[in-house]
C-alpha cells in the first residue's frame, strides 16, 4: 500500500463521509442496530457514536486498511459501546455461522472488491432473526447519471481507494440472499449526482 493510499486517502475519506448530511443520514440507521454487531469497512469509525449503549453489547469492526484503523484511534477510543478491531476483508469474515445480530454497511459495498463473497460472509454470520442495516451510494436511476457514473468509475476507483459509482445496492443484496424490507433512494442535495443515490434501508436474511 503506498503513501497516499495510508496516509491521506483515510483523511480524505474521513472528512467527505462526515459532513452534515451524511452524519444526518447515518444518524436515522445506525441507532436502530442491536445486540451484537458486525460493521463491514469500519473506516475510520464515524458510525461508533451513534450505536446506542442500551442496545448494543459489542461491535466488531472490520476493516482491512491499516490507514484506516490508524485514522479510527481517536473514534475507537471515544466508543460508547465496545469494539473489537478485525483487521481482515469482508469476503473472510472470522465469526461463526449465525452468530450477528446487526450487520451495519455504510458506504463501503461499493468498494469491496467481491462484494458477492462478502455479501455471503454476511449472510452466513447474520442471524435468522437479525438485520442488515445498510446506507450506500450507487447506480443512479437517471440514464444521464448512470451514464456518466459508468464513465468515471474507472478513474474514481484509481484515486477513491476502489469505490465503484455505480454499484446496483438493492439488487446486490437480493442476489446474496437478502431480503429487504424498508428502503428509501434518493440524490442527496449539495452532492453531483453521480456520487449522490443514496441507498438505505434495513434486509433480513432470506433462507437458503
Ligand atoms: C468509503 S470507506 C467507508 C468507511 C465507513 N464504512 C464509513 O461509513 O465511513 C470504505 C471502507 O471500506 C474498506 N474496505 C476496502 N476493502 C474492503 C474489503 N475487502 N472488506 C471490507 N472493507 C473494505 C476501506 O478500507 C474503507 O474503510
Amino acid at each position: 500500500m503506498g503513501f497516499y493510499e495510508s496516509r491521506i486517502l483515510p483523511w480524505l475519506i474521513d472528512g467527505v463521509c462526515s459532513v452534515g448530511q451524511v452524519m444526518k443520514r447515518r444518524s436515522l440507521v445506525i441507532p436502530q442496530a442491536r445486540g451484537t454487531v458486525l460493521e463491514v469497512g469500519i473506516g475510520s469509525g464515524i458510525n461508533l457514536s451513534m450505536y446506542d449503549p442500551a442496545r448494543v453489547t459489542l461491535v466488531y469492526g472490520l476493516d482491512p486498511s491499516p490507514g484506516m484503523k490508524r485514522k479510527a484511534a481517536g473514534n475507537l477510543a471515544k466508543a460508547p459501546v465496545p469494539v473489537t478491531w478485525l483487521g481482515q476483508s469482508g469476503e473472510t469474515v472470522p465469526l461463526g455461522d449465525n452468530s450477528i445480530d446487526t450487520v451495519v454497511l455504510t458506504f463501503t459495498l461499493c468498494t469491496i472488491p467481491d462484494w458477492y463473497q462478502a455479501l455471503t460472509e454476511m449472510h452466513r454470520v447474520l442471524r435468522p432473526d437479525g438485520t442488515l442495516l445498510f446506507l450506500e451510494h450507487g447506480h443512479a436511476p437517471d440514464k444521464q447519471v448512470s451514464r456518466w457514473q459508468n464513465l468515471l468509475t474507472p478513474g474514481w476507483k484509481k484515486v477513491a481507494g476502489g469505490c465503484h459509482l455505480n454499484r446496483p445496492i438493492d439488487a446486490y443484496l437480493r442476489e446474496a440472499g437478502f431480503t429487504i424490507n424498508d428502503m428509501d433512494t434518493g440524490y442527496m442535495p449539495k452532492t453531483p449526482r453521480w456520487a449522490g443515490f443514496i441507498y438505505s434501508g434495513g434486509a433480513t436474511k432470506a433462507l437458503r
